[in-house]
C-alpha cells in the first residue's frame, strides 16, 4: 500500500487516510486579527481571539479531583507561543450525583483545592485565561452513574438504552442547584480559575428548562420562555452575586435544539437579549443536544454543503444576534480555515474565535494557527457507525484526551470508529463502576 509520513507524529500511514489527517500548512505573513486583544466588561482582557472550547476531559478518578492528567493536558496547550487567548475547562459538575461523564471534575466543597491550584496556575501559564464550566447534567446522565436522574420533567432521553427516566425537580430542588451553582463557581475562584461558563446548551439540564420538549412543567419555572429561562437567569445571578463583579462571567446557549417543538433560534435571541440585561461578559453560541447533536457534526459526512460552505456551522444565527445585542460572541462549532475566522472577525459577526477539536489532533495546533504558519485544519474524517450515533466521533476525541494528550503522547491518528465507541464505552463502564463503589 503506497503511505505517506504524517508530519506531527512521523508515523506511516496509507495516503487515503493521511489526506484527511494531515493539517495543511502555507505561510501567510499579513495575518492579525486573531492577535487582537478582547477587553471585556468585568475589566479582563483576553490577549487574543482564539478560545479552547469547552471539551470534556474525563480523566479524574473517583474522587472526582483535577490530577496529572489534567495538568499534562493543558501544559501542552499552555506551552503554546502565543496561548490561545482562553482556555475553557470541560464540563465541572456542581453535583456528584449528576454527570455529564464519571469522570468529571465535581466542585461541591474545598477537598480538591490544591490540585485545583496545580491544574489552574498550569493551564494560565502561557498567557491564555482560564475559565471553568459549570455545569449540571439533568437527564443527560448515564444509567450507569445515576438510576434515577432528574430534570424539570420526567421526559426520558431515549438513546442507546443508556439513560434512566428522570423525575421533575422540586421548586426546594432547584433553589439547592441554584445555590450550588454558586458555590462551585466560588470554589473555582478560590482554585485559580479567571472566569466561569454557566453551560446551558447540548440539552444538559439549564438546556432541558429552555426546551418546551423537556420541560412541561406547569408552574413558575415552565410554559412561557420567560418562565423556561428562570432558572438559566437565576442561576447566572447566583453566579454573579458569588463572585463579584471584577470575574468573567459568560453562558454557553444553543442557537437551537433542531428539533421539532424544541427551543428555537427567536427564543434563543429573546433569551440572549436576557441575559445581556444580566451583564454576562460574553455569549458562546453552539447548538443541538444528544438527540440531534449538531454542535459535533463530521466534518466528512454530517456536514451540509450549505455549511461547508459557510464554514462555521452558527454564523447565520450569530449575525441575526449581533443585531440584537452588544455583548461579546464567540462562535464554536466548524471554524477550520484561518482565513474564514479572520473575515469573520473583520466583519464583526463574532468577537472569539471558538474551536474544539483542532485542538486535539495536534497539541501545538494555536500556535501553528496564531502565527499564520497553518493556514486550514482537516479533521479526520471517520466512517460513520449509524447504531452509535454520536459515539465514534465523540469518542475517537476522547481517545485523544484520555490515552494520548493527558499522557504526554502524541495524538494517535489511525484510530478506527469500531475502537473510538469501544474506547468510550468500555472508559465510561469502568469510571462509572469506581464512581459507584467510592460513593
Ligand atoms: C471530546 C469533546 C468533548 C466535548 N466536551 C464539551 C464540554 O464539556 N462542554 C461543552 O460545552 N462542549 C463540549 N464539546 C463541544 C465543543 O465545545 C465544541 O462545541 C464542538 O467540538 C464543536 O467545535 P469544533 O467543530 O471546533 O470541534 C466537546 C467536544 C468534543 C470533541
Amino acid at each position: 500500500m503506497v503511505s505517506g509520513i504524517c508530519p506531527f507524529t512521523f508515523s506511516a500511514l496509507p495516503v487515503g487516510q493521511y489526506r484527511h489527517l494531515c493539517l495543511l500548512r502555507n505561510v501567510d505573513a499579513t495575518f492579525t486579527g486573531m492577535l487582537q486583544e478582547l477587553r471585556l466588561k468585568c475589566g479582563q482582557t483576553l490577549p487574543n481571539r482564539l478560545a479552547k472550547a469547552a471539551m470534556t476531559e474525563r480523566v479524574a478518578g473517583a474522587n472526582h479531583n483535577p490530577n496529572r492528567y489534567h495538568v499534562q493536558l493543558y501544559k501542552q496547550w499552555a506551552a503554546n507561543n502565543p496561548a490561545p487567548g482562553l482556555m475553557i475547562s470541560g464540563n465541572i459538575m456542581i453535583d456528584r450525583s449528576s454527570l455529564e461523564s464519571a469522570g468529571n471534575v465535581v466542585l461541591e466543597d474545598d477537598r480538591g483545592m490544591t490540585a485545583l491550584r496545580q491544574w489552574t496556575s498550569t493551564a494560565k501559564s502561557g498567557g491564555s485565561k482560564f475559565w471553568a464550566q459549570i455545569s449540571h447534567s439533568g437527564r443527560q446522565t448515564s444509567r450507569l452513574i445515576n438510576l434515577h436522574p432528574r430534570s424539570a420533567s420526567a421526559v426520558q432521553l431515549h438513546e442507546k438504552g443508556l439513560y434512566g427516566k428522570p423525575r421533575a425537580l422540586s421548586e426546594k430542588e432547584i433553589q439547592d442547584l441554584i445555590g450550588r451553582f454558586a458555590r462551585t463557581a466560588s470554589l473555582c475562584v478560590e482554585g485559580g480559575f479567571d472566569g466561569l461558563q454557566v453551560h446551558a446548551a447540548h440539552g444538559y439540564l439549564l438546556s432541558q428548562f429552555l426546551s418546551p420538549i423537556t420541560n412541561q412543567r406547569t408552574d413558575d419555572w415552565g410554559g412561557s420562555l420567560e418562565n423556561r429561562a428562570r432558572f438559566l437567569l437565576e442561576a447566572v445571578r447566583a453566579v454573579r452575586k458569588a463572585v463579584g463583579a471584577n470575574v468573567a462571567l459568560a453562558v454557553k446557549l444553543n442557537s437551537a435544539d433542531f428539533q421539532k417543538g424544541g427551543f428555537d433560534q427567536g427564543e434563543s435571541l429573546q433569551v440572549a437579549e436576557m441575559l445581556e440585561k444580566e451583564g454576562i461578559d460574553l455569549l458562546e453560541i453552539s447548538g443541538g443536544n444528544y438527540e440531534s447533536p449538531s454542535f459535533l457534526l463530521n466534518d466528512g459526512v454530517g456536514v451540509r454543503e450549505s455549511t461547508k460552505r459557510r464554514e462555521a456551522y452558527f454564523i447565520d444565527f450569530a449575525r441575526d444576534l449581533r443585531k440584537k445585542i452588544k455583548t461579546p460572541l464567540m462562535i464554536t462549532g466548524g471554524f477550520r480555515s484561518r482565513a474564514f475566522c479572520d473575515e469573520t472577525l473583520k466583519n464583526g459577526d463574532t468577537d472569539m474565535i471558538g474551536m474544539g477539536r483542532p485542538f486535539l489532533i495536534s497539541p501545538t495546533f494555536a500556535q501553528d494557527f496564531l502565527s499564520g504558519a497553518l493556514s486550514e485544519v482537516e479533521l479526520p474524517v471517520l466512517k460513520p457507525m449509524p447504531a452509535f450515533g454520536l459515539m465514534s466521533e465523540a469518542g475517537w476525541y476522547a481517545y485523544q484526551i484520555a490515552r494520548r494528550l493527558s499522557r504526554g503522547k502524541a495524538p494517535k491518528w489511525n484510530l478506527g470508529a469500531f475502537h473510538s465507541v469501544s474506547h468510550i464505552l468500555w472508559h465510561e463502564t469502568w469510571k462509572s463502576m469506581a464512581h459507584r463503589i467510592a460513593g
